[in-house]
């Protein structure tokens, strides 16, 4: 079937899709080149030319990771094969940024169909969390079609506000406790940050946090940005995304890496892949704002890890070294950050983890080990900063 990709009203180009694979056949057309989406390879000489596969591989990267927690058991309920099918349904629209496929035959227009203003079906997120009611007839107008990474997560519309709930996994379900943690250290740090709460179901709890992406400023992940263009031989990966951003005119990008390196060490993050952060631009203007507030900083607090382990932890190190220690070396200026903020942040740790919470995965005492080891580390920051100065 023929679409127009659409960024807000704007028509981007004109596709073809395989309806059952959701693949995309044939680019027939460009008609607003500047407005493709970011790291997309395209010809700067010839205006129609647009990478195929390129385009597919953003297309995909769309759809619900095949790793999502859940997710053979969800596709056996909808009755589909893979998450790609699930695309075309939702005209593939999201919660993260302003993308979509209209049919080229039709009048709709972004007012009509994005999940900024319009409300979706609560289907989808039933289905991914196994609390469906239905088992056919399902509305598959929902921004969960669309959305990202491997834990179990749907978007709920509260109060009028569009949220993200995620849940943790096996064994201690820590992650939703943990993007708490972080938000606190962050708060008392001033880093910008996506504020989480904890919200309880039962037994499970799970994390909570606004959509930080609005109608007018959308999300593009660092992954996307490294595509812009190659690394060249004198760079490494970390010079390789700050010198893409400094050459597009974004503003306080080291500084913004500074933070982001000191909070994934204070708190042992283990996963900050390229696309668990990026930047915020203007979708009209298509004008970078600057840094995304950071977001998703729960795979870590040794989220898997028994507590006799936690002291002598080998923890991942993400995105541009293999090791926090390596990782911290790439930060500029360590004088901002004012590390006496997080005195007595050990207790607030424990209260987080414990609070109401008789029925956690988590007893008292990994709480204890996983705070006495956070401290650890603030003090080591200390020291590191005694030392620059
Ligand atoms: N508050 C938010 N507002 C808008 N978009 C968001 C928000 N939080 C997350 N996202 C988007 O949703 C994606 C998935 O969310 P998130 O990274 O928190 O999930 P995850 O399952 O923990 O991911 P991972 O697989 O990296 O562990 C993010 O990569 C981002 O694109
Ligand atoms: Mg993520």
């Amino acid at each position: 079937m023929e679409y127009l990709i659409m960024h807000k009203n704007i028509p981007v180009a004109e596709i073809e899709i395989d309806d059952i694979s959701g693949v995309i056949t044939a680019v027939n057309d460009v008609i607003h080149m500047e407005h493709i989406p970011v790291g997309v390879i395209h010809s700067l000489r010839h205006k129609q030319i647009i990478d195929r596969a390129s385009l597919n591989h953003w297309w995909r990267g769309r759809s619900i990771p095949a790793s999502r927690m859940g997710i053979s058991e969800a596709l056996n309920t909808l009755g589909i094969y893979e998450t790609s099918e699930l695309l075309t349904k939702c005209f593939g629209l999201s919660l993260s940024d302003h993308y979509w496929i209209k049919p080229i035959k039709s009048n709709l227009t972004w007012e009509n169909v994005n999940f900024f203003d319009n409300d979706f079906s609560d289907d989808i997120g039933d289905v991914l969390f196994g609390i469906n009611k239905k088992i056919s007839g399902f509305d598959f107008v929902s921004p969960d079609n669309t959305s990202d990474g491997s834990l179990k997560k749907r978007w709920k519309i509260i109060n009028g506000k569009r949220c993200l709930i995620k849940s943790g996994s096996a064994p201690f379900r820590q992650q939703p406790f943990n993007e708490v943690i972080a938000s606190k250290i962050m708060d008392r740090l001033g880093i910008n940050h996506v504020s989480y709460n904890i919200i309880r179901n039962g037994n499970e709890h799970y994390s909570i946090c606004e959509n930080f992406v609005t109608k007018d400023t959308e999300l593009v992940s660092a992954y996307r940005i490294l595509q812009i263009r190659p690394k060249e031989n004198h760079e490494n990966e970390y010079m390789h995304y700050v010198n893409i951003c400094k050459e597009s005119g974004v503003k306080n990008i080291v500084s913004s890496i500074d933070a982001m390196i000191v909070i994934d060490y204070i708190i042992a993050n283990e996963d900050r892949h390229f696309n668990n952060f990026g930047l915020l631009r203007n979708a009209d203007t298509l004008e970078w704002i600057g840094t995304a507030p950071i977001f998703d900083s729960g795979t870590s607090l040794w989220y898997d890890t028994q507590e006799k382990f936690i002291p002598y932890a080998d923890i991942k190190c993400k995105p541009f070294k293999k090791t926090h220690g390596e990782q911290l070396r790439l930060v500029s200026d360590f004088s901002v950050f004012d590390f006496s903020k997080l005195d007595g942040i050990e207790n607030e740790i424990i209260e987080i983890i414990t609070d109401g919470n008789s029925e956690s995965f988590i007893d008292d005492s990994r709480a204890k080990i996983i705070a006495e080891n956070v401290q650890h580390r603030i003090d080591n920051l200390k020291k590191i900063t005694l030392t620059v100065k």
